[in-house]
């Protein structure tokens, strides 16, 4: 965030608290806030909505570039990052789940994909490397707003090799080699300072050689099962396109299921 995206955040704030406490009642003010006092806040936004697509673009079986779904990615995805206004077009949610089914999401930045999965890296003993270990599966979903789409991948998940893992922690700057070495991730610390002089000696410790990668940061594979592609429109009759991956043995379509390719078969949803 900019110096000066943080000047104007904090002065919309000051303006929205200047108005709670006065009362005083702008246009812009009385479309999003209804009753609010210090102690009891609520947000009528149902008034928040953005035109989507309208159906001259709608997004039909015939539009898909490819009947493997992730040469289909492969496209949208590149779509995405040539659109000016999206800043990160490989960062996206991961959902995972405790044992129990408690879910936890989060925004991580993919760092590839193939026809064997889509991977990214993080810290193995973090809030989401605990729960993937003990629970394999995950959902990873992309939002790509001034496109209107959304993609929505399910799979299972298993860590990549050490070799892969050390090669791109190798490839990152120095700098973010040794913050993943200072943090270990999702654990309570006691405040920023104590970041800050970790990083200092570790910079010191690592400035004349490699920083050796630490056991507990690699990176993981989410093996997909179902691909989902979804394509706004303005009425709401959104498009869903979603593909599965055939079960060992299933020979036969269901009931409005098509062939794809790759091992894939397809259906479309109702939005
Ligand atoms: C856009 C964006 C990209 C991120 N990329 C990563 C990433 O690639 N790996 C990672 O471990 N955390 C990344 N984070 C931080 C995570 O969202 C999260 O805070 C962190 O991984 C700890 O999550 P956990 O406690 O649920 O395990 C990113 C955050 C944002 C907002």
């Amino acid at each position: 965030m900019t110096a000066w995206s943080v000047t104007v955040c904090l002065f919309s704030c000051s303006v929205l608290k200047f108005i709670r406490k006065t009362g005083l009642i702008l246009p812009l003010a009385s479309h999003f806030c209804s009753k609010s006092t210090d102690d009891n806040i609520q947000m009528d936004l149902s008034d928040m909505r953005k035109k989507y697509k309208s159906d001259e673009e709608a997004f039909e079986e015939d539009q898909l570039i490819s009947l493997d779904p992730i040469k289909q990615f492969g496209e949208w995805f590149d779509q995405a990052t040539k659109c000016p206004e999206i800043g990160e077009a490989n960062a996206m949610c991961l959902s995972t789940a405790t044992k129990d089914g408690r879910p936890s999401a989060r925004m991580l930045l993919l760092k590839g994909y193939s026809n064997e999965g889509f991977r990214f890296f993080t810290n193995y003993e973090s809030r989401k490397g605990k729960e993937l270990e003990t629970n394999p599966h995950a959902c990873l979903v992309f939002y790509w707003e001034p496109l209107n789409r959304q993609v929505r991948i399910e799979g299972t998940v298993e860590r990549i090799t050490r070799q892969k893992s050390a090669e791109y922690f190798h490839s990152r700057p120095k700098c973010s080699q040794i913050g993943a070495v200072v943090s270990k991730q999702s654990s309570v610390i006691p405040n920023r300072g104590y970041l800050r002089e970790k990083n200092a000696e570790l910079e010191e410790k690592y400035k004349d050689s490699e920083v050796p990668i630490p056991d507990y940061w690699g990176g993981y594979i989410v093996k997909p099962h179902q691909i989902e592609f979804w394509q706004g429109q303005s009425n709401r009759l959104h498009d869903r396109i979603v593909f599965t991956r055939i079960k060992e043995g299933e020979t036969e379509l269901q009931e409005m299921q098509h062939q794809a390719e790759g091992g894939w078969v397809y259906h479309r949803l109702a939005p």
